[in-house]
């Protein structure tokens, strides 16, 4: 291929639309470093809240794909109300997702994208391959959301200490704030009471 630049007014310049395809390049920044970014911030504090947010972040990847397995796996009386509510709380858990992966770019880190990355990373147990009963996929849910809040909790407290307000609002604002609303809307799920007759 000719790479050469052609000039102004050469009247037998090469012009092409053609895109170059199949391109291949080298990492430009590894998982686990951070750029300089000037953000009143120390290199430390944003390191340590890029670890994690990383941990957060696969978590929360993976809550997301758990409200999608168990939106199309749903069955029963209730399939129709449980169907529409994990869609929506997968929908906004994506969001959050959104968020703290870029969260983690505005700090000079490496967002986790890839799924087989992510599930080396995430500490929410695996689900089986096929269909469980409706309530064990409602606690399966319950349990990924504590997971993810014990982990936030903490790392809010320890993103505050060292001054990193944004990530601390992020945790605690959209994080933590959805994960027990939506682990309160599944909760009520869980109560064993009369449908009928009291
Ligand atoms: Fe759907």
């Amino acid at each position: 291929m000719n790479h050469s630049v052609p000039t102004q007014g050469d009247a037998q310049r090469h012009v092409s639309s053609q895109p170059w395809l199949h391109q291949q390049g080298v990492e430009v920044q590894e998982f686990g470093t951070i750029r300089q970014f000037p953000l009143g911030l120390s290199r430390d504090t944003r390191l340590y809240s890029c670890q994690r947010l990383t941990q957060v972040l696969a978590d929360t990847q993976i809550l997301y794909a758990l409200y999608k397995k168990h939106h199309w796996l749903m069955r029963g009386a209730t399939f129709y109300q449980l169907h529409l509510l994990l869609d929506k709380h997968a929908g906004e858990q994506l969001e959050l997702v959104d968020m703290v992966a870029e969260r983690v770019q505005t700090l000079g880190g490496v967002a986790v994208g890839d799924p087989r990355h992510v599930a080396e990373i995430t500490v929410i147990p695996r689900p089986p391959d096929g269909a469980e009963e409706v309530p064990a996929m409602l606690s399966r849910l319950l349990e990924a959301h504590e997971t993810i809040l014990v982990d936030a909790h903490d790392a809010a407290a320890k993103a505050a200490e060292m001054g990193d307000d944004g990530t601390n609002d992020l945790l605690v604002s959209n994080i933590i704030r959805t994960g027990e609303l939506q682990a309160w809307f599944l909760a009520e799920h869980l109560v064993d009471t009369p449908l009928v007759r009291a």
